[in-house]
């Protein structure tokens, strides 16, 4: 039986924003119909649990009433951020531990017919957290316990822009260290795709080394144009996997009608003014 698993990413949810609310709750009527067998949050699920301990809680309670089995890994406003000079909220073992008191692991293996399902905390692996090397194992073993199952990854930030090589550090990806560590362990397997959310765009491509790395829309707003640069599509929505247990499978977007593209750059009331980029 085809396993349907909903992906959605970047909710930022809080009861300080009742637009981004209005667009979760949108979506999960849309999933509460659909029935999907399992969703996966690819992170920043909250507005800003990296500082709020009530956005967490705020999120977690909108989640839990999906009435659906449901997962979730940590971005940049859950649990901060690289802790790389200037970073205003970076990734310690408070907030990781914060995270863990309202939504439990930030890592998970799922196995699911034909295939096993991987979480990963982009979120820690630049950091002297003890946890960044437990999830390292952690990912060794449940690379080598697959028996055969295809295997999808789930993460916040993508790997990579276009290619493993950049060097570049950016708000975008992860570190180009940590990023080798784990494509030195993920490339063996070869995951049939990684799936990420944090760029607020959608996209389907393969990239270097053969993967094809997902980018999941955000349902909750778009970066605009003057302060991000346009790599895949500027919608909001979510996306769809299907799962078929011979390890083929299908990804789509889905665009929900009714659903507001909320524009981050027009909205400095949130976040503060963004950045805008160069001319
Ligand atoms: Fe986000
Ligand atoms: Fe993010």
């Amino acid at each position: 039986m085809t396993f349907r698993l909903a992906q959605i990413s970047d909710t930022h949810l809080s009861d300080r924003v009742p637009g981004f609310r209005a667009n979760f709750d949108l979506l999960a009527d849309h999933l509460r119909a659909s029935r999907p067998n399992l969703v996966i949050n690819t992170g920043d699920i909250s507005l800003d649990g990296a500082d709020r301990a009530e956005d967490l809680a705020f999120a977690r309670v909108a989640h839990e009433e999906l009435g659906l089995d449901w997962l979730a890994v940590p971005g940049n406003h859950d649990i901060g951020d690289d802790p790389l000079p200037g970073c205003r909220q970076p990734a310690n073992a408070e907030r990781l531990a914060r995270w863990r008191a309202h939504l439990g692991p930030d890592t998970f293996v799922r196995d699911v017919p034909g295939w096993r399902l991987i979480g990963l905390d982009t979120q820690i692996t630049s950091t002297t957290l003890p946890e960044a090397e437990e999830q390292m194992e952690m990912l060794v073993e449940a690379l080598h316990g697959t028996s055969g199952r295809a295997v999808a990854v789930f993460m916040h930030k993508p790997l990579c822009q276009e290619r493993m090589d950049e060097t570049e550090s950016t708000y975008w990806c992860v570190q180009s260290r940590p990023r080798h560590r784990l494509v030195d362990l993920l490339l063996p397997q070869r995951p049939a795709f990684i799936a990420n959310g944090h760029v607020h765009q959608w996209r389907d491509r393969g990239i270097s080394e053969g993967l094809r790395q997902i980018w999941g829309p955000s349902a909750a707003f778009i970066v605009g144009d003057a302060y991000q640069e346009t790599a895949g599509e500027k919608a909001v929505g979510y996306v769809e996997h299907l799962l078929h247990p011979d390890g083929g499978f299908e990804t789509r977007m889905v665009p929900l009608p009714g659903l507001v593209r909320h524009d981050i750059g027009e909205m400095p009331e949130i976040y503060g003014p963004q950045k805008r980029l160069a001319a």
